[in-house]
């Protein structure tokens, strides 16, 4: 993989990047598609990360679809799968870790310890063997995106970051390969988390500014469905990801739920424009 990486760099390509776990969807393509605008060659690859997964978490059932994977990535216009296999990306003694200290210990980090310093290792280590100029990653994992963001730049990585929207369902449901744990009642029931961003979203329409009032009637529409148990729901600034008490510059809502067993989150990202008083709702 560096090699064939290297070369596309002396031919003064523009090398794109899209890291994924697999089991493909459109919000893995639509970054494929985002990238393609940018670079070429486009390089994906296929890794599902054990050190990213905690003991009790789903890494043995996480779903593996490779020969659809890469059909679908093909199509797509991607010129190289990189698929690495665990024990050469983590071999024998391998003891380097890489960590964004505070913000990947809240919010996900609170309910899934280790889980960020799992995704920040083998994202720079992926960068590191794939060196892209441009590397795409979804607001769907928005803490993520930040981390790695973050990490890009206090290690003064030579790969550019892009952050795509999110991609959802047409009853509204993000798109997540975790979906496929799901059992029909929880589907019909996960649509609750854009729900209740809806009407978040129409509240901060209608002027109110206040953290904890959009925080309780976001509650209040997760609340309503039975089979759905609240993590958090948080208001935060989109650069410090700090909670803010009065939403007055560009921010996410992130929430987090369980439904049975499946752990879902969900995000809208509020963009102030310029010189502007008002939102952009990204949902
Ligand atoms: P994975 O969950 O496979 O997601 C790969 C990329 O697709 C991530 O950047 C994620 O944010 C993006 N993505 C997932 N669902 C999306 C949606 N509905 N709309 C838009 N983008 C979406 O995230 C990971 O893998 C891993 O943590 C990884 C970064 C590959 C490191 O192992």
């Amino acid at each position: 993989m560096k090699e064939a990486a290297r070369q596309a760099r002396t031919e003064s390509r523009i090398v794109g990047f899209v890291p994924t776990m697999g089991a493909l969807h459109a919000g893995h393509l639509s970054l494929v598609a985002r990238a393609k605008r940018d670079c070429d060659p486009v390089i994906a690859s296929i890794f599902v990360n054990p050190k990213q997964f905690g003991p009790q978490e789903d890494f043995t059932k996480y779903p593996r679809t490779l020969e659809k994977d890469a059909e679908k990535f093909a199509a797509a216009g991607v010129r190289a799968l990189f698929l690495p296999e665990a024990p050469e990306m983590y071999p024998m003694g391998f003891a380097t870790y890489v960590s964004v200290e505070g913000l990947s210990e809240r919010l996900e980090g609170r309910t899934r310890p280790g889980h960020f310093r799992g995704v920040t290792t083998v994202v720079l280590k992926l960068l590191e063997i794939v060196q892209p100029h441009f590397a795409y990653f979804g607001r769907k994992d928005a803490q993520q995106a930040k981390l790695i963001s973050t990490m890009a730049r206090d290690l003064n990585l030579d790969t550019e970051i892009i952050l795509g929207p999110i991609v959802r369902e047409s009853d509204g449901l993000a798109m997540s390969s975790r979906n496929a744990y799901l059992t029909s009642e929880e589907r019909i029931a996960a649509t609750v988390l854009h729900r209740a961003l809806a009407a978040a979203r129409e509240e901060l329409a209608a002027g109110e500014r206040d953290a904890a009032r959009l925080q309780s009637s976001i509650r209040r529409v997760l609340d309503a469905e039975p089979l759905m148990k609240i993590d958090y729901a948080e208001v935060v600034d989109v650069d410090s990801f700090e909670p803010v008490a009065r939403v007055t510059s560009s921010s996410y809502i992130l929430l987090a739920a369980y439904l049975g067993k499946t752990r879902l989150i969900d995000n809208m990202f509020m963009e102030l424009r310029d010189g502007s008083a008002d939102f952009t709702f990204h949902l």
